[in-house]
């Protein structure tokens, strides 16, 4: 029997509600399909700080290390600086596990209403690959003038050829395995950030000539967004900057209904070291506690981490019981229109499974 060892890492909030509706769902459809999965769960976050001063333990990459594939609900409380949180934890994982692709599928299912009028189920299928290590997230070389007469705060950005050509190469890869619209959308801010982005840009242009049978587009951020809401059935692949692919992946999860069903892997491609799957999501503080978050997001980054583990089969049973409880339309959370709860949305794709 294949045997698979799963980290798991709640976090805060709404985490702590569908990290485990994932982990019964993989329960169910391990055993289904002959494959042993082993759980450690890690109570790491806020509370850990609020009780250690610190967010995770200095040996946790260590002992993540030890498991085949991470996956995480939220991290965020509101009585902590979030730079404090998300540099504790979050952050610190993708960036010491060196991965660097943030891969954000955006897919309107049946049964779900877009924001936007007159989309047909499956019209609006788009990948935002962010790039997860470095860019407008490295916060080296930030400082704080304090003493300045007016307090002036430099906050750099790094972009490096081997962490732009990485990402980029990987997206273009990406838009033939999928082999849907077969077109890459790169975006950027170079008419006003004139070297990371014209670096990009510029490393765009040469990967994408490797590439003659996959349609290229480049767009600025201010219009991409625009073309996120005017014309999203046009995009098949966006490649996309740290900063710009975190702000573009809220909006393709709510043009394709919810951020409640946006799930997201973080990978290392060489499989260096374990990648994490999560929901695009945060910790929700607004309805944390209250048992009624979408738990989809994350039962379908359950279902990327199995595919990505080498279990297709796994993976698409799990998406398809995700597909037939939105199609059936009768048990959904408040943020899809429904009044159901958590637990009563776990069920259904528990019972869709069977
Ligand atoms: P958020 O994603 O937590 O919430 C935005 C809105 O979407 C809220 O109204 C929330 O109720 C709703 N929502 C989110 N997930 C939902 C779900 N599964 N079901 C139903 N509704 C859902 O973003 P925010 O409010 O900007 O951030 C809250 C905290 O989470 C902050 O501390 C932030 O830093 C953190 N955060 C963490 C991550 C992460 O851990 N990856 C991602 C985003 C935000
Ligand atoms: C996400 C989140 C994080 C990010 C925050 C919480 C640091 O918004 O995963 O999309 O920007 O990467
Ligand atoms: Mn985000």
């Amino acid at each position: 029997m294949k045997k698979l060892s799963i980290a798991l890492l709640p976090g805060d909030g709404i985490g702590m509600e569908v990290v485990p509706a994932a982990r019964k769902v993989l329960e169910k459809s391990g055993a289904a399909a002959g494959v042993h999965l082993s759980f450690e769960q890690f109570d790491w976050g806020s509370d850990h700080y609020f009780r250690m001063g610190q967010m995770m333990p200095v040996d946790a990459l260590e002992r993540l290390r030890a498991h085949d594939s991470i996956l995480l609900g939220a991290v965020g409380h509101p009585d902590i600086p979030d730079h404090i949180t998300l540099n504790g934890m979050l952050l610190p994982i993708r960036r010491g596990f060196d991965l660097y692709v943030n891969e954000r599928p955006a897919y309107l299912y049946a049964g779900v209403e877009s924001p936007l009028r007159g989309y047909e189920p499956g019209a609006i299928d788009m990948v935002v690959v962010r790039e997860n290590t470095e860019g407008e997230y490295t916060n080296v070389g930030g400082f704080v003038y304090h003493h300045l007469p007016e307090e002036v705060a430099i906050q750099t950005s790094v972009f490096t050829r081997h962490g732009c050509e990485r990402i980029i190469r990987y997206a273009f890869d990406l838009a033939r395995r999928r082999n849907q619209k077969r077109k890459v959308a790169s975006i950027t801010k170079s008419n006003a950030q004139g070297y990371g982005m014209v670096l990009w840009d510029r490393i765009f242009r040469e990967v994408s000539a490797e590439y003659p049978d996959i349609e290229t587009e480049s767009l600025l951020v201010d219009a991409a967004a625009m073309n996120f809401v005017r014309r999203p059935a046009s995009f098949d692949v966006v490649v996309a900057s740290n900063l710009f692919g975190d702000i573009l992946s809220d909006l393709s999860a709510i043009v394709t209904g919810s951020i409640g069903l946006a799930p997201s892997a973080n990978l290392d491609p060489r499989r260096n070291a374990p990648s994490l799957f999560e929901p695009v999501h945060g910790s929700a503080p607004d309805i944390a506690g209250k048992g009624v978050s979408n738990p989809l997001a994350t039962i379908l980054a359950a279902a990327m981490m199995m595919d990505h583990l080498g279990e297709p089969e796994m993976s698409a049973s799990i998406e398809g019981a995700v597909r037939a409880v939105l199609a059936d339309g009768k048990v959904l959370t408040a943020d899809l229109g429904g009044r159901s709860t958590t637990a009563d949305v776990t069920a259904a794709v528990l019972a869709h499974l069977a």
